[in-house]
């Protein structure tokens, strides 16, 4: 494959030591195509998380590699120097709890990564409301977090993780507290960024309404993910 979007070769990660160790990944192989958006699934406690940490550089590989466009940033050990500025330009991520700053009201907690890649407050503010309207949360711009329902919460959210264009998207439980007309919106949003800016895209999830809407799934089984064709019906 050429030297884009997603490479995962060997991946393991073991949490603590000897007895009481957890070997959470145990050898994940996954490629994923810029401009793909794929689902990854399996049981609770099966390691999607802890896939994504690794690959989000959350939390330290035991071993292996990942590859993002061209550049390998783990190899048995991390290859990047700044793992801060690495999370910051190449990796949106949209989690399971939407971990809101309380203290910014809803425009500028999606304002905020731009504004700190230096891009001035009017024009940042500008792409936080077009993602917020896409997402149709907009009518809540100037609400502050604690004021939200958790699907608002959620959604605002997910406009934060796309609002810097990068190039992988990791998300975890996106759709968990959305309705499914919502939920759909999400996937929708998701599968426009990956067409238009090439974005590659991991989906975990349970959301039986959404897992039909992915054309190749990766299911995590005992450690290992096994590729499946999924059922790619789209998100109309
Ligand atoms: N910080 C940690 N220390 C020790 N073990 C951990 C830690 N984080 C996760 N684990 C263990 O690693 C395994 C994989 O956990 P992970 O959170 O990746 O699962 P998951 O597939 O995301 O589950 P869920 O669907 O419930 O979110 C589990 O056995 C879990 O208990
Ligand atoms: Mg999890």
């Amino acid at each position: 494959m050429s030297g884009k979007g997603i490479h995962i070769e060997g991946l393991k990660k073991r949490y603590g030591e000897g007895d009481t160790a957890v070997h959470a990944l145990r050898g994940v192989d996954m490629q994923i195509a810029p401009g793909e958006v794929v689902g990854l699934i399996g049981p609770s406690g099966s390691g999607k998380s802890t896939l994504l940490k690794c690959l989000g550089a959350v939390i330290d590989p035991t071993a292996g590699r990942m590859v993002l466009g061209d550049e390998v940033i783990f190899d048995n050990d991390w290859k990047v120097r700044d793992l801060r500025a690495l999370r910051r330009d190449k990796i949106g991520f949209v989690f399971q709890a939407p971990y809101l700053i309380p203290f910014l009201d809803v425009t500028d907690n999606v304002a905020l990564l731009p504004m700190l890649a230096g891009i001035p407050n009017s024009n940042a503010r500008a792409k936080a409301l077009e993602l917020l309207t896409a997402l149709d949360v907009q009518h809540r711009a100037r609400a502050m977090p604690s004021q939200l329902s958790g699907g608002e919460q959620q959604r605002v959210a997910i406009a934060r993780g796309l609002v810097n264009r990068p190039p992988v998207i990791l998300a975890d439980e996106p759709t968990a507290p959305l309705d499914s007309e919502r939920a759909m919106a999400v996937i929708r949003i998701l599968n426009d960024m990956a067409r238009q800016f090439e974005t590659a895209i991991i989906v975990v999830t349970h959301d039986e309404k959404i897992i039909p809407t992915f054309k190749r799934i990766y299911h995590i089984r005992d450690g290992v993910a096994h590729e499946e064709v999924g059922e790619g019906r789209g998100f109309e």
